[in-house]
């Protein structure tokens, strides 16, 4: 058994070491939001975010994830409440068939805990990662420069909480 803390939850896992995170959320945990496109992490439909950074869950064994947090686009919000970033991929209807779209949205996620207030090339070079055969880049975009709004606007500065 190894022990997963995914979206704050803590789950004992029957799995070998070396499983990919990816196939444990789909398959073990029923977290069917990351996606498997290449599972050789050229496509990034498979990101979670791990201890904050994006990672492709395809290629993450579980072994490497003892004691670390693990995020999913589950984590993010719900259908009735969805959290700042997929509320803006909803506003600017960034996404086609949407098979690439959670792992964007998480990409974006960490991108904006790290950089909140991204220039377009900050954007692009955040996402690069992650692949959209449907060409909706200019819309994700779009959704990550309004995401960044909403993450600041939700989060007052020093000054401000003074
Ligand atoms: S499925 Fe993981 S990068 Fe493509
Ligand atoms: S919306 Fe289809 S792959 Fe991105």
């Amino acid at each position: 058994m190894i022990k997963l803390i995914v979206n704050g939850q803590e789950h004992a896992v029957d799995a070998e070491p070396d499983t990919p995170l990816l196939y444990v959320l789909r398959n073990d945990l029923g977290l069917n939001g990351a996606k498997f496109g290449c599972g050789l992490g050229q496509c990034g439909a498979c990101t979670v975010i791990v201890a904050g950074a994006a990672v492709f869950a395809c290629l993450t064994p579980i072994a490497l994830l003892l004691g670390r947090q693990v995020t999913t686009i589950e984590g993010l919000g719900t259908e009735d409440a969805p959290g700042p970033v997929q509320r803006a991929f909803m506003t600017e209807q960034a996404a086609q068939c949407g098979y690439c779209i959670a792992g964007m949205v998480m990409r974006a996620q960490a991108l904006l805990a790290r950089t909140p207030d991204p220039s377009e090339q900050e954007s692009r070079n955040g996402l690069n990662p992650n692949l959209c055969r449907c060409g909706t880049h200019m819309r994700i975009l779009a959704a990550v420069r309004r995401a960044a709004s909403l993450l600041r606007a939700a989060a007052p500065t020093k000054a401000a909480a003074q």
